[in-house]
C-alpha cells in the first residue's frame, strides 16, 4: 500500500472516530448506566472501521460532503457492532474475544449483551430517522441501510450461517451467506453516497459492494485458519470448531487463495469503469488482500 493510501485511511478514520466518540458521549448514556456502558464498550473498542471509511471515500469520489454522510456512517458502524456482539454470543459463534478484548457477554453477561446489541440497533434507527426530515434522498439512504441490515440482508445471512452449520457443503448456500451476512453492510457503505449524488454509479457500486464483501469474508475465513490472535484480536479456528460452512471447508485453503486473486481482480475491473479518482478504492482492494500477509 502506498503512503498516500495509509495517510488517507488514517485521515478518514480519525475524522470518523472523533464524530463517533462525540455521538457516544451525547447519545449513549443511559439509566441504568450498565446499558450505555456495555454499548460504548463494544463501539469504542476500535476495529478497522472499514464501512465508515469506505462510505467517506466514495463520498469524495461522487462529491458528497462528509458532514452529510457522517450520521449514516455512524449508524452503519453501530449496526455492524451490534451484529458482532450478537455474533459472539454462546448460542451463535461462542467467541470470547473481539477487537482484542473480552467479548461483550464475557464482560457484561449474556442478557446484557443481547440488550447492548438491541440498544445499538435501535439507536442506529433513531439516528437514521432524525436525518429523514432533511429530504427525500435522506429517507432513501436510511431505508437502503435498513434493508441491507435486515431480514433480506445481514440478519438473513446470519440466519443461514447458523442453519448451515455442520450441514453438507454447498456453493449456493455459501454465496448466500457471504452476500448477506457480510457484503450487504459493505454495499450499504459504498452505495449510500450514490443515493445523494452519482446515481449513475449506483449499479456499479452495488456490484463492487458484493465483490468486496465476498473478498472480505473470504479473507476472514482464511484468517480464521492461518491468522494470529495478536493481529486479529479474535479467536482463531472457531469456524472449524463450530462446523461453519466456510470457503475453506468448501474449497480448501489452496483454492481459496486463488479465489482471493480472482475476486480481487473482479473488484478492480468494476472500479476501472468508474470516472474520477478511484485510487483509494483500488488500493483498498489490495489492503483487504494484504491482510493475508
Ligand atoms: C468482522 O468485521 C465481521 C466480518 C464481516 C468478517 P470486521 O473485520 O470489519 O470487524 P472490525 O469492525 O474491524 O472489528
Ligand atoms: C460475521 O461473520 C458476520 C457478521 C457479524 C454479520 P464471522 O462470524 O465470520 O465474523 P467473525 O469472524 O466472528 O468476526
Ligand atoms: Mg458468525
Ligand atoms: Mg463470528
Ligand atoms: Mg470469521
Amino acid at each position: 500500500m502506498s503512503k498516500q493510501f495509509d495517510e488517507k485511511y488514517a485521515e478518514y478514520l480519525n475524522y470518523f472516530n472523533v464524530e463517533l466518540e462525540k455521538y457516544c458521549r451525547e447519545s449513549l448514556t443511559t439509566k441504568p448506566e450498565i446499558l450505555g456502558e456495555s454499548m460504548r464498550y463494544s463501539v469504542l473498542l476500535g476495529g478497522k472501521r472499514i464501512r465508515p471509511v469506505l462510505m467517506l471515500a466514495v463520498g469524495d469520489i461522487v462529491g458528497v460532503p462528509r458532514e452529510k454522510l457522517i450520521p449514516f456512517a455512524i449508524a452503519l458502524e453501530l449496526i455492524h457492532t451490534y451484529s458482532l456482539i450478537h455474533d459472539d454470543l454462546p448460542e451463535m459463534d461462542d467467541d470470547d474475544y473481539r477487537r482484542g478484548k473480552p467479548s461483550n457477554h464475557k464482560v457484561y453477561g449474556q442478557g446484557n449483551a443481547v440488550l447492548a446489541g438491541d440498544g445499538l440497533l435501535n439507536s442506529a434507527y433513531s439516528l437514521l430517522f432524525s436525518q429523514c426530515f432533511n429530504g427525500k434522498e435522506y429517507v432513501s439512504a436510511a431505508k437502503y441501510i435498513c434493508d441491507c441490515a435486515g431480514i433480506a440482508g445481514m440478519i438473513a445471512g446470519q440466519s443461514a450461517d447458523l442453519l448451515y452449520e455442520k450441514a453438507s457443503s454447498d456453493e449456493d448456500n455459501l454465496n448466500f451467506i457471504y452476500e448477506n451476512k457480510t457484503a450487504k453492510l459493505i454495499k450499504a457503505a459504498v452505495v449510500t453516497p450514490c443515493i445523494f449524488n452519482g446515481v449513475e454509479y449506483f449499479g456499479q457500486l452495488q456490484s463492487f459492494g458484493s465483490y468486496l464483501g465476498y473478498l472480505f469474508q473470504l479473507t476472514d475465513d482464511i484468517l480464521d485458519v492461518c491468522g494470529k490472535f495478536s493481529d486479529l484480536g479474535k479467536s482463531i479456528g472457531k469456524d472449524e470448531a463450530e462446523g461453519k460452512l466456510s470457503a475453506v471447508r468448501l474449497y480448501g485453503l489452496d483454492e481459496c487463495k486463488l479465489r482471493v486473486d480472482m475476486v480481487g481482480d473482479g473488484c478492480l475491473k468494476i472500479i476501472d469503469g468508474l470516472n474520477g479518482d478511484c485510487s483509494f478504492l483500488y488500493e483498498f482492494v489490495n489492503f483487504v488482500k494484504s491482510r493475508l500477509g
